[in-house]
């Protein structure tokens, strides 16, 4: 269905932990977080039930997320279950890579539309730094097998001041040798976010130009998703840019979210209202929640807050992982 901006919402990021096996310095705390009690997290039988009433919204892909998403026991099944849902298109996973070795068989069979697996550095000291665990070669043996299965793989990358400049055309080079889209995401002021310096989409151009040559814009900018994409001389794949505050999408956002303790979240920046695991907890049917549902996406906010003014809700302050 469209929101009140005319937008055509079909797309439901759904965090199902907010648990995860790395430390990235931009998302979580070297000690952790306060986690949410089981109790307090969404059951799959829940969030196959909500899935199956958003589909009659015009929800058609899902994004399953975390946290990271494969350390939570059975995301496998969830995956194949949301699959089937008749109506739905397209269900994607993105994950930090660690535990690929072990689901990507088991992912293959669930019939996933697409993997996005993080990439910040190609140094194992660095990754370790970074992501408080010494698991880059693990990381890295996952994107191979990815890379080398039959399922579209895209790579996420967190340029950032003074820690992983220097290896952007490095990491780029994974589009020149595989069929796949690398992405360059710009630091989004959420969460420990809020305190690193990212690079600019400018200046990791100007750097990629300088090596492999002008950059042709492939597609129309307003694209279905955040990302916009580049072709390259002599690449299998694309190079592209996320960059949610200085080259905002909000304009064509096609997505709302779910987080993995049940709020609706209309928009990333903005705290949600709506606790659908509270609902369906407290008996409420399914005519109700959906029309729940499509209050919450008709409300939509134009823009998210982040350049500054939060005019259309509370700021969020909880981190990306949730
Ligand atoms: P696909 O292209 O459909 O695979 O998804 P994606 O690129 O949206 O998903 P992914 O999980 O790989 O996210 C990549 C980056 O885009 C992450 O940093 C996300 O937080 C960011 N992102 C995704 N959706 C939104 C959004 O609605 N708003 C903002 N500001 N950022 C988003
Ligand atoms: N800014 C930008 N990207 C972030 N991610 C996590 N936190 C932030 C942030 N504050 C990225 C991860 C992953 C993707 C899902 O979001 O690196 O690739
Ligand atoms: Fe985990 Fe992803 Fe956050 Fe890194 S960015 S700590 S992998 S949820």
């Amino acid at each position: 269905m469209e929101d009140q901006y005319q937008r055509e919402i079909d797309y439901i990021r759904i965090s199902v932990t907010d648990r995860c096996n790395f430390r990235c310095r931009y998302c979580m705390p070297e000690e952790g977080t306060a986690l949410f009690p089981h109790s307090e997290i969404m059951t799959y039988e829940e969030i196959l039930r909500f899935m199956k009433i958003a589909v009659r919204t015009g929800i058609k892909k899902v994004k399953i997320t975390g946290g990271e998403p494969l350390v939570r026991k059975g995301v496998c099944g969830l995956i194949k279950e949301i699959r089937e849902i008749s109506g739905m298109e397209a269900v994607t996973l993105t994950t930090n890579g660690f535990l690929l070795g072990k689901y990507l068989p088991e992912l293959k069979k669930t019939g996933v539309s697409g993997i996005n697996i993080s990439l910040d550095t190609l140094q194992p000291e660095r990754f370790r730094k970074l992501t408080g665990k010494d698991a880059f070669f693990q990381v890295r043996d996952g994107i191979r097998n990815a890379l080398l299965s039959d399922i579209p793989v895209k790579i996420n990358c967190v340029p950032m001041k003074g820690f992983n400049e220097d290896e952007l055309p490095a990491i780029a080079a994974l589009a020149k040798k595989y069929p796949v889209a690398v992405r360059f995401i710009e630091m989004m002021p959420v969460g420990l976010g809020k305190a690193c310096t990212g690079v600019s989409q400018e200046e990791i151009t100007k750097i990629l130009e300088m090596k492999y040559g002008s950059m042709e814009l492939d597609g129309d900018v307003s694209g279905n998703g955040p990302a916009v994409y580049y072709r390259l001389e002599g690449f299998r794949g694309r190079v592209g840019f996320i960059s949610a505050v200085s080259h905002s999408f909000c304009e064509n956002c096609n997505r709302i979210r779910l987080t993995a303790d049940g709020l609706l979240k209309p928009c990333l920046s903005y705290e949600g209202r709506i606790n659908i695991k509270e609902a369906m907890r407290r008996g409420m049917d399914d005519a109700e929640i959906e029309k729940k549902l499509r209050d919450s996406i008709y409300a939509k906010p134009r823009c998210h807050g982040f350049a500054g003014k939060m005019k259309e809700g509370t700021p969020e302050k909880r981190k990306m992982a949730g």
